[in-house]
């Protein structure tokens, strides 16, 4: 079958598209030649999944799934959450963020954090929801060059390293968005 992936984040594409099996193919939003911003206005992380995919569903007569992704800090009330990608401003800076977030977490003694993803699919006019969550902590340094977003500051529990500091395929075990993936990918086999 194909499936429209409606992204604009080849981080996330790359993600998904290495645990997919290969009898789903992907379509990106460039393999379609959307090159829109997607709208994501709502005020929930699974309200932005779905608009995100009725807005290619409107265009395109095909499956689609779309994600949406906060990461929630205890200490801070939860926040960032829904606004993760423009924590530090609208010009959505992986670096700004990471920065306002270590500065909020100064001298809090509780670091503890978990990423949200919730995946929104519909097909066949139907529109179904699946969430992955990872819990972890927030480091007080950056660690690692891989991944992507809040990646090199955010150790899931039970590691002694930050998403940025593993390969895509371990990430994926045990991320979030892997977690969700992977609920996602059983409902479609
Ligand atoms: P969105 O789902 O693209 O709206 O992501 C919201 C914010 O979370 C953006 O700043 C992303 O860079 C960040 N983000 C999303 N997924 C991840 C992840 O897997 N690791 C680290 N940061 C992420």
């Amino acid at each position: 079958m194909e499936i429209i992936f409606a992204t604009h984040n080849q981080n996330k594409l790359k993600e998904v598209q290495i645990m997919m099996p290969e009898h789903i193919k992907l379509l990106s939003l460039d393999d379609i030649g959307m090159h829109d911003e997607i709208p994501e206005t709502s005020a929930t992380i699974s309200g932005n999944a779905a608009q995100k995919v009725q807005f290619i569903r409107q265009r395109y007569d095909m499956p689609v799934f779309a994600d949406d992704t906060g990461l929630e800090v205890l200490a801070l009330n939860n926040e960032p959450g829904v606004y993760s990608a423009r924590y530090a401003g609208e010009h959505k800076s992986s670096i700004d963020n990471m920065e306002l977030l270590l500065k909020n977490l100064e001298g809090k003694r509780d670091r503890s954090a978990r990423f949200v993803t919730v995946f929104a699919l519909d097909m066949d006019r139907c529109q179904t929801l699946f969430e992955g969550v990872c819990e972890g902590a927030v480091t007080e340094e950056y660690h690692g060059d891989q991944g992507f977003g809040y990646d090199p500051i955010f150790m899931p529990n039970g590691y002694d390293k930050t998403f940025a500091q593993m390969s895509l395929m371990e990430k994926g075990e045990i991320s979030h968005r892997g977690i969700a993936l992977k609920k996602l990918i059983a409902y479609l086999t």
